[in-house]
């Protein structure tokens, strides 16, 4: 079986990671899964983009070096890939050793074979895009993007000879129709292609940028970070001589949004032609989230963070949706009433009701232990179910293939809500009535609990958590096993006779933004909570939490807030923090209290104060109690 090798965008280091990013990463992390599934050997690759103008004048901003501020922003894209049950193989940074080796070995090779020269060339250039616009595509005598004039600049620089190419790639792209896809991208790509294709300017004087990777032919120019970036989709597999590369280059599936089609389906292709390395095999393409139907932006302020979602609503619930609401290819529109109301009717209604329901039956009509299917009584009571199953895992597998995700989901639930009419049909509460209808019974739960099995592995590459804990609790013991495909399209391989652990709601209805079970008769939220409390921050990330014991030697209410107290502690200077505990403590309770602070947290304005920490409190709103220590202790005292 052919091994599976899949990318995403290695992603600039001048911003935070938002939902865009998130939306392609966990794109890539569902193909990952759903390959494994079907038996396929898998590589995924992400990473971060760390070179290039955009990011020195980012760091300058926050007024670090370039070195410090890139370590400080990979490790966020890092960091929140787990946190979305993201599992890559292989985190590359353009700023390794390895990486700008490769890029110096490839612009050698490509140089050596002539298609590298250098020439003069003065033209407009937008430092918002690092590169040359040519007049055709300025719009109004502005960058397209950034829509600020460009300035014009005259330089010697390095060029690669694209133009020499575009007969080649064109005939490539029709040769091979998914090339490039969905067809749209395709069509743009060859539209493009059918104006002559410019040389592309590959390098930077370092009198105007120094943060790059040295041209190995000249050591006064650094390489264009486009150059320089695609080329970590072969240097993270240890090319040329790495297994990986041997092993996973032939199989690769690119995954891009359409922003960044042209250095994709262009400068990519024509880069690998003229080093010699075969091309990839997909470039697959798709649309732009927007959020309350604008374009995500810091300007407008309705930017995304995945992280926030994920803390309210569960890294599954965040995925599925994702997943749900998009067509691959298209532009799809965010809302947090649109998130809210999938998880409440999909979530908690269709499949969550689905699975307590059944669960609860098997605990009241069988003392919880999966019953044997009865011969003889199959076919009266199958109504078809055992057919609609192979259905859904053969639609799921074919839309997966097709990265139509939306349709893979579709195909799940439309079994989903045949399973719940097969119990409304068959309805088991009259069949438990009779003695006489026993063997009915069972047979009825057998074939629920076997259609359960089959969803909890169709959800897997989606929902991990989900298919876990319902397999978990359906008695299936080996994970491995029931997330293979194969398992999926064949009916009985649910064991009678297991004993299944207590019911729990899978995911509790959403009131008002916030997480609450809708069914107190079986609700654990318990359990729910541990399952999105996965222990997953390591002791170098803990440890930079500065906790300090702070002595209150003021405290003041805020005006015009019932909630807040202005505080000022010792914690070996003063702090002013501002805290949330108006309602709980009365100002003198609290002079001369010891409480613990978060010491190094980023200075904020609340209600127009400089709050300058944050005092640590056990729950919130109506009982919030202060964290303090037991016994005295210097101001200051860090806690370890
Ligand atoms: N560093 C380059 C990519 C180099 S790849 C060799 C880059 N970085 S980026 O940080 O700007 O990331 C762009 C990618 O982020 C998009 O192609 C897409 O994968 C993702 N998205 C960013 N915003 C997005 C949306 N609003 N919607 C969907 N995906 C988007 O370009």
């Amino acid at each position: 079986m052919n091994p599976y090798y899949i990318t995403t965008p290695i992603y600039y280091v001048n911003a935070r990671p938002h939902l865009g990013h998130a939306y392609s990463t966990v794109v890539a992390d569902v193909l990952n899964r759903f390959h494994r599934m079907c038996g396929q050997e898998t590589y995924f690759l992400t990473g971060t983009d760390e070179h290039g103008d955009k990011v020195v004048r980012a760091a300058k901003e926050e007024g670090l070096s370039p070195l410090v501020y890139v370590d400080q922003i990979s490790e966020l894209f890092r960091n929140l890939w787990p946190e979305l049950d993201i599992e890559y193989d292989y985190f590359i940074r353009t700023t390794s050793h390895a990486h700008a080796k490769v890029v110096e070995e490839v612009l050698q090779k490509i140089y050596d074979a002539g298609d590298i020269y250098f020439s003069e060339y003065e033209g407009a250039y937008c430092f918002g895009c690092e590169r040359f616009y040519t007049e055709r595509e300025l719009v109004d005598g502005r960058c397209p993007d950034h829509k600020t004039i460009p300035e014009v600049i005259k330089e010697s620089n390095y060029f690669f000879r694209m133009s020499r190419y575009q007969d080649w790639l064109v005939e490539h792209i029709e040769t091979f129709p998914d090339f490039v896809r969905p067809e749209r991208y395709r069509n743009e790509v060859l539209a493009f292609l059918r104006e002559p294709l410019v040389d592309l300017c590959i390098s930077r004087p370092k009198t105007r940028l120094q943060w790059g990777i040295t041209l190995p032919f000249d050591n006064q120019y650094v390489t264009y970070v486009w150059f320089d970036a695609l080329l970590n989709y072969i240097s993270a597999l240890g090319y040329p001589d790495g297994e990986p590369f041997k092993k996973f280059w032939p199989t690769v599936q690119h995954l891009i949004a359409k922003d960044i089609l042209k250095p994709h389906a262009i400068y990519w292709p024509i880069m690998l032609k003229a080093a010699g390395i075969p091309l990839y095999r997909n470039l697959n393409v798709h649309g732009y989230w927007n959020v309350d139907a604008a374009k995500m932006s810091k300007s407008i302020g309705n930017v995304v963070d995945p992280l926030e979602l994920k803390k309210i609503y569960g890294s599954d619930a965040f995925r599925y949706f994702l997943m749900r609401e998009m067509v691959f290819g298209l532009d799809s529109n965010f809302s947090e009433e649109a998130f809210i109301h999938r998880f409440n009717s999909d979530l908690a209604n269709d499949l969550g009701n689905l699975f307590s329901r059944s669960l609860t039956m098997v605990h009241k009509y069988f003392k919880g232990i999966v019953p044997q299917k009865e011969a003889g009584t199959e076919s009266d009571i199958d109504f078809g179910l055992r057919a609609d199953a192979e259905k859904a895992a053969q639609d799921y597998r074919k839309a997966m293939e097709d990265l139509a995700f939306n349709k893979a989901l579709m195909a799940i639930w439309e079994f989903i809500n045949h399973i719940n009419k097969y119990i409304d049909v068959t309805a088991p509460w009259e069949l438990a009535k009779r003695k006489s209808q026993q063997r009915q019974l069972q047979t009825v739960l057998y074939n629920v609990l076997e259609g359960l099995r089959v969803i909890s592995g169709l959800i897997y590459p989606i929902m991990p958590q989900a298919s876990r804990v319902m397999q978990e609790h359906l008695g299936l013991k080996s994970a491995e096993t029931f997330q293979k495909m194969e398992d999926l399209s064949v009916w009985g391989k649910t064991k009678p006779g297991i004993k299944l652990p207590k019911r729990l709601t899978l995911f509790p209805r959403i009131e008002q933004g916030r997480a609450q079970s809708a069914n107190q008769e079986i609700a654990e939220p318990k359990e729910v909570r541990l399952m999105r409390m996965k222990p997953d921050i390591t002791m170098e990330i803990f440890q930079k939490i500065d906790l300090r014991v702070a002595t209150v030697l003021h405290a003041e209410a805020v005006p015009r807030s019932k909630k807040l107290l202005k505080l000022k502690v010792d914690v070996g200077e003063v702090h002013t923090i501002v805290a949330g505990i108006a309602e709980n403590y009365e100002v003198e309770d609290l002079i001369g209290k010891q409480v613990v602070i978060v010491a190094n947290l980023k200075p904020t304005k609340l209600m127009g104060i400089l709050s300058q920490g944050m005092v640590l409190t056990a729950g919130d709103k109506g009982n919030c109690r202060l964290v303090t220590v037991d016994g005295p202790s210097d101001p200051g005292t860090p806690l370890t």
